[in-house]
């Protein structure tokens, strides 16, 4: 017991907390702890699952001087990486400097915290912004927001530190409202739940100091984003959501009296003059995302009405950003700048389309700053569903299927509420080799649209399954067989005893899409193999390694060429179920083989890949050819697959 005494009263003396712990940039597998003390030290942090069992990172740390941060004094901010983490998991973490627990500002050491990582399955975030005033309607709001139960993450649509973004008023008017750790005050949400964010045009109102406050004091996804832009803009992903934070400002659109040194052209400046990487970052981001929600928050607003309705920067977005957002059927925006609480229509090209289409545009920009008035009204067309001049918040729950938004009023009264449900869309139904309309039965199939299944998810098993959570796909009625299904796209199976015109159809919680198919008797079309050394077509050796350039196959070898397309079967399968091996199953069409342009080969086996589903296997002898390549058809009762290239050895190899 004295030694525990003693140990806290060292603990105590040992460094001034300036910057209570907070978390940044939490992921499925990874997180990040940040926190600054007034004395140098060295700096670590522990965290465990069970508080029994610790690891120990080490923190970089990083000086922060009185000339670059307008502070009187110097403080050090320390950052620790805790990875690899576990999914939907929770953690505790204490930060130590020089191996001890640090006190908060009541002088008692602060005890571990717990966090929870990123996960599949539905989740709840809050969104706020044009909050960082340090107003009694700011601390209101913050209390609230500190009792909403079953929170993962909060969003902030930017101006989260007025007038001038600078050291002091982060501290005061952000860290200690919403990571304060005082019972008198609010409580603290930084240390749990971790705050993304995105700047504000007050963010850039910093004075001409050489560190950039709002993107010292963060740490923010990085992946992908070109190192000059990193921390203006990024990506992450929870559960099935994508989520994406933009620069928004325009250098042009602010008042000739703004400072604005920290940056002489913003992202979105040099990306609309051709020499900036955001917005072909933004395109190729959303592009490569197979989530079903992208939410996609920035600090400007393109559609809201009200003082800063001719901004530029709300042009700006309307031109350059707005069609990207149409392109990749973005469902739902937030922003801020408006400071007012303002929903709009779904909105395709500017204009109001119906429910289930376009984006929603939400501005929430009623965290803490005084109002603003709301007209002039939305600037194009009639896109406002709701407006109202209010302090609020959003309270977001995230579902597979379907999200809703409400916004909190400061009284505690929700104002309004939308609930998205995106309906499927099937656009198109092809050979899952060619990439063609081509079907047959029983061959592997891909389907792609939007909002096809709420997640990623991949068969297990064989038989394969008919069904993913909240979602199936049925020819006829007849339910197929699924491989991999994704909101984006579904790889499934064709029954073998189903031809000419079919309707198919996927269906989810929110309702269903058809489209007509037609069925030939054949469509072969060999698969393609994507390896280190590049992608070559799926003809394998005998002893399963892959025909390449440089392990060509050899005359008189017999090489196995991987396809689908063949069509029927001699013999009783049912589609999904894995094909039998002894003895296997052969196709009803006759099959032959063309290399080079020479004569048509007669294969040794044309049928199913035994232990696969809708996988068909022609095994051929390769004939005497010249060394090098040459062209590889499979023809099936007269049509012809895909042309693939066949590597063959010369005589001496
Ligand atoms: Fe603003």
């Amino acid at each position: 017991m004295a030694l525990a005494v003693f140990y806290t009263l060292t603990l105590a003396q040992a460094a001034t907390l300036s910057r209570y712990p907070y978390l940044q940039n939490v992921a499925s597998d990874q997180a990040t702890v940040m926190w600054a003390t007034l004395e140098s030290g060295s700096g670590s942090v522990r965290y465990s699952l069970d508080q029994k069992t610790w690891r120990t990172v080490t923190a970089r740390i990083r000086a922060f001087l009185p000339a670059q941060t307008g502070l009187v004094f110097t403080f050090y901010q320390y950052e620790a990486d805790l990875s690899p983490l576990s999914p939907a998991t929770d953690y505790y973490y204490q930060v130590l400097v020089d191996g001890a627990g640090i006190a908060d500002g009541t002088g008692t050491i602060i005890q571990p915290i717990r966090f929870r990582t990123a996960g599949p399955g539905p989740f709840n975030y809050l969104a706020f912004g044009d909050s960082g005033i340090n107003s009694t309607e700011q601390r209101t709001l913050a209390a609230m927001m500190m009792r909403e139960p079953n929170v993962s993450l909060v969003v902030h649509t930017g101006d989260i530190a007025y007038l001038h973004g600078t050291f002091q008023e982060f501290q005061s008017n952000h860290s200690d409202i919403y990571g304060n750790s005082s019972p008198s005050l609010n409580g603290n949400m930084m240390r749990s739940l971790p705050f993304f964010l995105t700047p504000g045009n007050h963010e850039y109102y910093t004075p001409d100091w050489t560190l950039f406050p709002y993107l010292s004091l963060h740490s923010f996804p990085k992946e992908g984003v070109p190192a000059a832009d990193a921390n203006y803009y990024y990506s992450f992903d929870w559960s099935n959501a994508h989520f994406v934070s933009l620069d928004a400002n325009l250098k042009e659109s602010f008042e000739p009296n703004e400072q604005w040194k920290v940056r002489a052209v913003t992202p979105l400046t040099s990306a609309i003059n051709g020499d900036g990487y955001m917005l072909k970052w933004l395109e190729q981001d959303l592009a490569g995302s197979r989530k079903f929600w992208r939410i996609v928050f920035f600090h400007q607003s393109p559609y809201a009405g009200g003082n800063n309705a001719s901004d530029p920067a709300g042009k700006a977005f309307r031109d350059y950003i707005a069609p990207i957002l149409d392109r990749h059927e973005v469902p739902l925006a937030m922003n801020g700048h408006e400071h007012s609480y303002q929903r709009s229509k779904p909105i395709r090209n500017h204009l109001a389309v119906a429910a289930g289409e376009g984006t929603v545009y939400i501005t929430t920009g009623g965290g803490g700053y005084a109002l603003y008035p709301l007209t002039p009204p939305s600037l194009v067309g009639d896109v406002s569903a709701y407006a109202e001049k209010v302090f609020h918040y959003m309270r977001v729950e995230v579902q597979p299927y379907q999200t809703t938004v409400r916004a909190i009023r400061i009284d505690g009264k929700e104002i309004d509420r939308l609930t998205l449900a995106p309906k499927p869309r099937v656009d198109a139904a092809v050979n899952a080799a060619s990439f063609t309309p081509a079907l047959s039965p029983g061959s592997l199939f891909s389907i792609f649209g939007r909002y096809l299944a709420a997640d990623e998810g991949q068969a297990q098993s064989l038989p394969l399954p008919t069904q993913f959570p909240g979602m199936g796909v049925t020819l006829n009625g007849y339910p197929l067989p699924l491989l991999y299904v994704s909101s984006t796209q579904i790889n499934a199976q064709l029954p073998f005893d189903m031809k000419g015109a079919a309707t198919l159809r996927v269906t989810t919680s929110n309702g269903l899409s058809e489209i007509p198919v037609n069925i030939a008797d054949v469509a072969p079309a060999i698969f393609v193999a994507s390896t280190d050394q590049g992608q070559f077509p799926a003809v394998l050796h005998a002893d399963g390694t892959l025909v390449s350039p440089s392990a060509p196959a050899k005359t008189g070898e017999v090489v196995l060429i991987f396809l689908t397309g063949l069509g029927q079967v001699n013999g009783q399968i049912t589609c999904g179920q894995a094909a039998p091996a002894s003895p296997p199953l052969t196709v009803t069409a006759q099959v032959q083989v063309e290399i080079g342009s020479g004569s048509r080969l007669s294969p040794e086996f044309a049928g199913l890949a035994p232990g696969f589903a809708g996988l068909y296997q022609v095994n051929v002898q390769v004939p005497p050819l010249a060394g090098g390549n040459h062209t590889l058809r499979i023809i099936a009762a007269g049509s012809s697959s895909n042309p693939v290239t066949l590597a063959v050895a010369s005589a001496s190899q």
